[in-house]
């Protein structure tokens, strides 16, 4: 089987291209496609081309992993596609799986797209932060309109095939066999002429305004990104200019986006998704088990939301709470949570109810004896969560998963309690947890690798990112985050105003700052953790200007004041007395104030993480740079096109880094300080140990 097979079919040539997994267009494939053209065209018996993609899909893009090569060893898709544009005789596209990017694209400059009925097409590349690059800017819109193309392409969301055939981007749905049926397509358009040509036409709506929205709409959506405004660019040149030019502008813009920093990160982040769900040491065949049936303890914020994750997946849940008013009170939310998403036209009234059906409040722990899995989520306090798993541990069935969701405790001094240290994880949710997509997987020292994979496959089950962590205090993202909340503290002890940390933060992409975050979080949180820290290392209580803050009630947005104020629409307002209380804290410690810059407080924070992240790396609490950037993008509202704080900061060099760490009186860890040393980026640090 070659990259791209031809069979003759009578008289169709059939284009076969085998690259799996998803037939990307790699090294091989247009040479093979441009073949099998000159083939067809120099046979006067075959009268019509069809292109399959073989095994799972059609083809699903561009090779992302080619898009480091320089220009001229890149696969030629844009020539691919213009060999077909100028075909003399009818091609036919056959899609069966996902027709994404360079794979619409190559579909686009056939003369006809046939497609099975589940299968989807897409031009998804503003999510790797480039956009389409073979032609989907000015293909796309000549065929579905201006708007509905723009809708496609600055969100990167896939459509159906069924919606693709009202759209006329697909001519045809296939019932049965694909390849039987666009054989019988293409026998049944192979003297139709001329041919159709979406190049030749012109682009339906295209009135001004369209594009001006658009301009409009992503400044909210894609806020401080580069490509979505190229594409709008493009799609508005479609509507107003001759097709090659359009075609000439989009090289040049695409190689544009492909070059930057963001297009980097937000491919970074594509391949260390996908590898952080891979667990060096646990093979294929670990044996799994199928979770059809969950217990919650505790039906506060977290264990509604986590029940939540396992309700919306059709797993039933059994929920515990220690008196029957927190029960009622946190099946309340959860049925208003679901009654907010049907009013708002996402679910059925219907879908509420059955939901709702598949959870069973209880008061009594041992109706968990029969689930698969348990995962306890009451409140921060080692010695309730000891007390819960001996309970556990008499109760569950034999085999059962035990999960604590604690955010920092030592998941190992947890299981210790248990006869079966093996069946103990931790499974960190983050909040809210019905919709934060990042679950730290936490690996105790005795979790057995079966429970492990289970656990990997839940994850996946329930829609979540898995990332596989080790225990210490805080995990990957919760000991950053405590490092990156001393340095804003300091910012401010030192002279910053609040909003102004926040502001530096949000002028990297983060939609919240460090101040803004613990608001919402809740102070009390963070006071209750440096309190506890105090007493553990025999210090006093803590007394920096936050606790002083939190000691007068203001535990942030759930009091309606913390740092800021807070109205209904829960916006941060500065206040003048805590600036005040400030003012008088710096004095008290005989702190002159000094005007800091947004650069100096973005680096100092940004970097905080950076260095905690390489400590992290060292120790192995996290297998790779690349998970620790999964876990902060996908739990802490890191902007993906940064790549995460390890990516960003290999982007900005590890040696200035170190050097701007050291200027801000931060020792730099030591694995930063060698990598930076050498000369590598963290991406080289995972390379060296065989990972990522
Ligand atoms: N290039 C290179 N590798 C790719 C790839 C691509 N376009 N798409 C997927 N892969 C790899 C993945 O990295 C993964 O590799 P691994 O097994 O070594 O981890 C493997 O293929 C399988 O991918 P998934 O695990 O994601 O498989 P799923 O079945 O869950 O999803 C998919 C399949 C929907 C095709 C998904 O992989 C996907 O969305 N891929 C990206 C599609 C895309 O963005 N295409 C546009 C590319 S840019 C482009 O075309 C530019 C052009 O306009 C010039």
């Amino acid at each position: 089987m070659s990259i791209v097979d031809q069979s003759r079919q009578d008289d169709i040539l059939v284009l076969t291209i085998n690259n799996p997994p998803v037939n990307a267009f790699s090294p091989g494939v247009p040479e093979g496609l441009k073949a099998g053209l000159d083939a067809a065209a120099a046979d006067d018996t075959i009268r019509a081309v069809v292109i399959i993609g073989g095994g799972r899909t059609f083809v699903a893009g561009a090779d992302i992993r080619t898009f480091n090569l320089p220009r001229e060893q890149s696969p030629d898709l844009r020539g691919t596609i213009q060999k077909l544009d100028a075909f003399p005789k009818p091609t036919v596209a056959a899609i069966h799986g996902t027709a994404l990017g360079g794979g619409l694209e190559l579909a686009m400059g056939c003369s006809y797209r046939v497609a099975v009925k589940d299968a989807q097409v897409g031009l998804p590349e503003v999510k790797l932060g480039v956009l389409p690059g073979a032609g989907g800017t000015q293909r796309l819109p000549r065929v579905v309109g201006a708007q509905k193309a723009l809708e496609m392409m600055l969100s990167g969301n896939p459509i159906k095939a069924t919606e693709a055939l009202q759209l006329g981007l697909i001519d045809q749905l296939v019932d049965g066999d694909l390849l039987a049926g666009a054989l019988a397509f293409a026998r049944g358009h192979a003297d139709t002429r001329p041919l159709p040509r979406i190049s030749e036409k012109a682009v339906p709506g295209a009135a001004p305004e369209v594009f001006a929205a658009a301009r409009e709409g992503i400044k909210k959506t894609h806020r401080g990104q580069l490509s979505p405004s190229l594409i709008v660019d493009l799609a508005e040149m479609a509507a107003t200019k001759p097709f090659a030019e359009g075609w000439d502008a989009e090289a040049t813009l695409f190689m544009q986006a492909k070059d930057s920093p963001q297009s980097r990160g937000l491919r970074h982040i594509f391949f260390a998704e996908r590898e952080s769900a891979k667990i060096p040491g646990l093979t294929k065949d670990t044996p799994t088990t199928e979770i059809r049936s969950a217990g919650i303890i505790g039906a506060g914020t977290m264990g509604g939301g986590i029940a939540m994750n396992f309700l919306n997946a059709g797993i039933p849940v059994t929920i515990v709470e220690t008196a029957q008013d927190a029960l009622d009170r946190g099946l309340g939310v959860i049925r208003k949570n679901y009654e907010n998403t049907a009013k708002k036209g996402r679910m059925t009234m219907e879908d509420v109810e059955g939901r709702m059906a598949l959870l069973t409040p209880t008061l009594d722990m041992a109706d968990l004896k029969d689930a698969d899995i348990i995962i306890e989520a009451v409140f921060e306090n080692m010695d309730v969560k000891k007390e819960i798993f001996t309970r556990l541990d008499a109760i569950a069935k034999p085999g059962a998963i035990l999960a604590t969701n604690t955010s920092t405790l030592d998941v190992n001094e947890i299981a210790s309690v248990t006869k079966r240290p093996e069946s103990v994880i931790g499974l960190h949710f983050f909040s809210p947890a019905n919709v934060m997509k990042l679950l730290e997987i936490v690996r105790a020292d005795q979790t057995s690798d079966s429970v492990l994979a289970t656990s990997m496959a839940l994850a996946k089950k329930i829609r979540k990112v898995g990332v596989v962590v080790g225990v210490c205090d805080g995990f990957v993202g919760n000991r950053m985050v405590h490092r990156y909340g001393d340095e804003a503290r300091k910012l401010v002890e030192e002279g910053a105003k609040p909003e102004d940390v926040d502001a530096s933060m949000n002028a990297l992409g983060l939609p919240m700052g460090p101040f803004q975050m613990s608001d919402m979080a809740g102070l009390d949180i963070g006071y209750a953790i440096r309190a506890h820290q105090a007493k553990v290392a025999g210090r006093p209580k803590p007394d920096g200007w936050l606790d002083r803050i939190v000691e007068r009630g203001r535990k942030g947005q759930k009091t309606g004041a913390g740092i800021y104020d807070y109205d209904e629409t829960r916006k941060p307002r500065p206040n003048a007395e805590m600036q005040r209380l400030i003012e008088d804290y710096r004095a008290e410690k005989g702190v002159t104030p000094r005007e800091i810059t947004q650069e100096e407080s973005t680096k100092r924070l940004a970097y905080s993480l950076v260095n905690e992240g390489a400590r992290i790396l060292e120790e192995g609490i996290a297998q790779r740079a690349g998970d620790i950037d999964v876990i902060y993008i996908y739990g802490y509202g890191f902007p993906a096109y940064r790549g995460g704080p390890m990516q960003y900061a290999s982007e900005q060099g590890l040696q200035s880094v170190v050097a701007d760490l050291e200027r801000y009186g931060q020792t730099p860890a030591p694995l930063l300080k060698r990598l930076a040393d050498e000369g590598k980026t963290f991406a080289d640090f995972d390379a060296e140990k065989g990972r990522g």
